[in-house]
């Protein structure tokens, strides 16, 4: 033990006699790409490759560093307007007057390891660092700011790593809504939205367009998954419907790729929502071209729609008519310029310009080692005019402004710490936390009049361009801007459209239609289909009696009661109103035979009155003939209170006075025969009955018999008196106005006093019909009341079964029936004889034969 102890001791000893520590970066040194020293050094990060060979990690030796590939002329633009942001600042006297900017730029080839690894090396530098004992390995940071990098995973990366130090990273292109969670990357601000905005402004403009079934496809990464993550959540507050959502990445294996192929082939939506970045846009547009997978309606992110090189690829015009977001267009003087002179970036390593060199004009240099002969030499004098390809293209201007935006906030904010005013305070020990605090605070204009500055997040606002892809005749694609989303307006005004021709997919100028199922009409109703989402349904026609006025209603609604569905039912109509009017046929039936009834009977009337004094007149008791006359006159007449529209007034007259002249007119009937029976009586010797029953008494019996008809009508109008109602359930689509009895008791008692009279009279009339007499009324009468009660015993069931109107009518017809029964029983036969056979009418004729002699 002792030895072991003892050298451990030695060991501490030796350390703290040398005094000094050596601090040494682990890992690999790592050299900028583009460098140029200054009083205050902002280092950048740029993907100057955008993919890099994926090695199987063996774990049994020390990884080789990347290796990267594809060449990406995106980042060096990236890093010219940086460039020319700080040459720019350089240059003015106005802002940081007498500070010279410096900067340090890496390739991180857009790979996460790489980009924490060039952080690390830009945090801390190469060097290997000799520091004292107390302090050791402390030394103030390289760069005061981070400007980069352009894809969201690997600022995530970033972040995470240089977040507990506050060195500042400002992205210019990294949208993922993820990086504004400022207790997990407390460092991180942009100068571009964020896809929370984005995401939103996807789905407002999908939904605007009517397109409820779409497909989607998302880089996987960062930028897609939490891109649209919040676009699937919108899109379902808004009622929009995924028919799929499928991710790749550029580094993926092409059996991945084509599987996202056959699912696209195989769906029936019509539109695809695109979250990707260009990079992977590139590899997609590669394959759906082999595949000529035309047809379909593209809406895309700002991370590729705006992206000309992404529309030069597309040959086979497969995106034509895409519609998406993009920032909103700038020109920044000068920077185009400065961009395309490539002589800043000769100062970079020689191996990575000659490879940009060899890329840009594809020829090879003489002494590359990867020359293979079939491609021209290089000169080194190539003349970038006569050029194109993604280095000349200037469609991502906007992002260039936002790399510039950022490298003048780190400058705004510097001066401000500074305390600028026409020169500045050197001796002020800069910090990046400090510069953090500032820029967070920043709020300047730049030359072009835009106002930078960012929210609690570390987000500017958020402002997109609506553009669309328009095919032009020489086969270039025109992105015509044709509205405008502002995320800081209320939101029915966020999205605005111009009134702009759009070209969509195919060159339509049709709005391209992607639903799972059609509209339902109004009428109809949505039901979904099982196990589908909600945007696949059914339209069912609404039930009798409901109606949906509006498209794509969920419910239909019951109508009032007083109202029915149309036949389309997409509307409530009024219930048809049922009673027996004059109008209609039956009605004027109905109230012609009724007249006609009252006529003859006054017809009748005026026979009898013009021939009073015949012995036919007077032997059949002619004032009680005349009330008979006169009580038919009123039974014909009341039947016209059944007709029309029933009111309080005519529902109280129609039973009443029905019931009232008809029991005066059966009491006339039964005096009549009473008076028959004893007229024979009387001519039996030794009777004198015709003395208890003269006409005093027969007008008293007729009065009486009335009188307790009026006593029921009275009790039963007072009591519970009939009244108009609607009835809604004998018909579904039809209301009935008929009058409601009040109290059933009142009417059949009216009707069964009614009926006791016709069939008491009925009985005695059977009982005097053999009596011998020439002209015997009783067998008249009898025939008249079998005729009455007959009418009135079928009535009966038939105003119990017969629905709304036809009750009534069949009333009338009943009241009719008997009043012409009795009308032609009873007179007609004596008019007969009146006019017609005047011979016959003598007193000796009026005692036939066989009938006992009148005293
Ligand atoms: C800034 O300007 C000074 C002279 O004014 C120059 O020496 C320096 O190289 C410039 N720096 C940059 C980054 O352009
Ligand atoms: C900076 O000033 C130099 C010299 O005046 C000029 O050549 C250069 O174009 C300026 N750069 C910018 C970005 O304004
Ligand atoms: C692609 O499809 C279009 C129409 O569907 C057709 O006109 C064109 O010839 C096809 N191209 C290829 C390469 O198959
Ligand atoms: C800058 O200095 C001038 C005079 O040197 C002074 O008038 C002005 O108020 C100062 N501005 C600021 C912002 O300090
Ligand atoms: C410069 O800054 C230092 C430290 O903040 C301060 O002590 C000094 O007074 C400042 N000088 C001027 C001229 O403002
Ligand atoms: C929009 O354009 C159409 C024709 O392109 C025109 O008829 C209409 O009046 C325009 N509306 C507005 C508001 O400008
Ligand atoms: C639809 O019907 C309801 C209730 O009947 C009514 O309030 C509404 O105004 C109707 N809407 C349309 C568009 O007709």
């Amino acid at each position: 033990m002792a030895p072991c102890i003892l050298s451990f001791l030695l060991l501490v000893v030796s350390f703290s006699q040398a005094e000094e520590i050596v601090c040494r970066r682990l890992g690999d040194p790592e050299k900028p790409q583009l460098l140029k020293d200054g009083d205050v050094i902002v280092g950048g990060i740029f993907a100057f490759h955008s993919s890099w060979k994926e090695r199987k990690d063996t774990y049994m030796h020390k990884p080789l560093p990347l290796q990267c590939t594809s060449l990406n002329f995106r980042g060096f633009q990236y890093a010219q307007a940086m460039l020319f942001a700080i040459e720019e600042i350089n240059n003015s006297t106005d802002l940081l007057p007498g500070i010279s900017l410096g900067y340090k730029i890496y390739d991180d080839c857009g790979s996460i390891a790489r980009g924490v690894t060039v952080t690390l090396t830009l945090a801390n530098g190469n060097e290997i660092v000799s520091a004292l004992s107390e302090a050791p390995c402390t030394r103030p940071v390289q760069v005061q700011a981070i400007v980069g990098e352009t894809s969201s995973s690997p600022c995530m990366a970033i972040s995470t790593v240089i977040g507990p130090f506050h060195i500042p990273l400002i992205s210019h292109f990294a949208t993922c809504a993820c990086l504004s969670d400022k207790t997990k990357y407390p460092s991180f601000l942009r100068t571009i939205p964020s896809d929370y905005y984005q995401s939103r402004a996807l789905a407002q403009l999908v939904k605007h367009f009517g397109w409820t079934w779409v497909g989607s496809i998302r880089t996987n990464d960062d930028y897609g998954n939490n891109g649209m993550a919040t676009f699937t959540e919108t899109a379902k507050q808004l009622g929009i419907c995924q028919e799929y959502s499928v991710s790749f990445f550029r580094t993926d294996p092409p059996d991945k790729i084509q599987k996202i192929i056959d699912i696209i082939k195989a769906s029936t939506s019509k539109v695809i929502v695109a979250f990707l970045n260009h990079m992977d846009m590139d590899v997609l547009i590669h394959e759906l071209s082999k595949h000529n997978l035309t047809g379909y309606q593209w809406v895309g992110s700002e991370g590729w729609i705006s992206d000309s090189q992404i529309a030069a690829m597309d040959r086979h015009h497969i995106m034509d008519g895409a519609i998406g977001l993009a920032i909103p267009k700038v020109h920044v003087s000068g920077m185009r310029e400065f961009i395309l002179d490539v002589k800043p970036l000769s100062s970079s390593s020689n191996e990575l310009f000659i490879e940009f060199w060899e890329t840009l004009f594809s020829c090879k240099f003489k002494q590359s080692k990867s020359s293979t002969g079939n491609q021209r030499e290089c000169t080194g004098d190539e003349d970038l005019s006569e050029v194109q390809n993604s280095f000349t293209d200037m469609s991502l201007m906007p992002i260039f402004y936002n790399v510039y935006k950022g490298v003048y906030a780190v400058a705004h904010a510097l001066h401000n710490i500074l305390s600028c005013n026409k020169t500045c305070n050197n001796t002020v020990q800069l910090d990046p936390s400090m510069i953090l605090q500032h820029i967070r605070k920043i709020h300047f204009k730049t030359k072009e009049g835009d106002e930078v500055y960012f929210n609690e997040y570390g987000d500017p606002a958020a402002k997109y361009e609506i553009i669309n892809w328009q095919p032009t005749e020489n086969g270039i694609v025109d992105f015509v801007t044709v509205g405008l989303y502002d995320a800081s307006l209320p939101a029915d005004k966020q999205l605005t459209l111009q009134n702009k021709s759009l070209i969509w997919a195919q060159n339509s100028q049709q709005v391209p239609v992607s639903v799972c199922s059609e509209k339902c009409l109004p009428g109809t109703r949505k039901v979904l289909q099982k196990g589908k989402p909600i945007c696949c349904y059914d339209c069912l026609r609404c039930a009798e009696g409901e109606i949906s006025n509006i498209t794509d209603s969920i419910t239909c609604l019951r109508c009032d009661s007083e109202f029915w569905s149309n036949e389309r039912r997409d509307a409530c109509v009024k219930k048809e109103a049922e009673f027996l009017s004059y109008e209609e046929i039956m009605g004027a039936l109905l109230t012609a035979a009724s007249l006609f009834g009252t006529c003859l009977t006054a017809f009748v009337a005026f026979i009898f009155f013009r021939h009073r004094q015949t012995p036919i007149v007077r032997a059949n008791n002619s004032e009680l003939s005349f009330l008979l006359l006169f009580s038919l006159t009123l039974c014909f007449l009341c039947s016209l209170t059944f007709i029309g529209r029933p009111s309080e007034w005519s529902c109280m007259l129609r039973h009443t006075a029905f019931g009232i002249t008809f029991v005066l007119c059966i009491s006339c009937v039964l005096g009549k025969t009473i008076v028959v029976l004893m007229a024979f009586r009387a001519t039996l010797p030794g009777s004198n009955l015709m003395k208890w029953f003269g006409p005093a008494q027969q007008k008293l019996s007729v009065l009486g018999f009335t009188f307790i008809q009026v006593i029921i009508c009275i009790l039963w109008l007072s009591i519970s008196p009939p009244f108009p109602f609607k009835n809604f359930k004998e018909f579904k689509d039809k209301i009935i106005l008929e009058c409601h009895l009040g109290s059933p008791v009142g009417f059949w008692a009216v009707l069964g006093y009614i009926g006791l009279l016709a069939i008491l009279c009925f009985i005695l009339a059977f009982l005097a019909r053999k009596l011998p007499d020439n002209f015997n009324e009783a067998k008249f009468i009898t025939f008249s009341m079998l005729i009455f009660c007959a009418v009135w015993i079928t009535f009966i069931p038939a105003y119990v079964s017969s629905p709304g109107k036809f009750s009534v009518a069949v009333e009338i017809f009943a009241i009719l029936a008997s009043s012409f029964g009795l009308l032609i029983c009873i007179f007609i036969p004596k008019c007969y004889i009146i006019l017609l056979k005047p011979e016959k009418n003598t007193k000796k004729n009026m005692m036939g034969k066989g009938a006992p002699k009148p005293s």
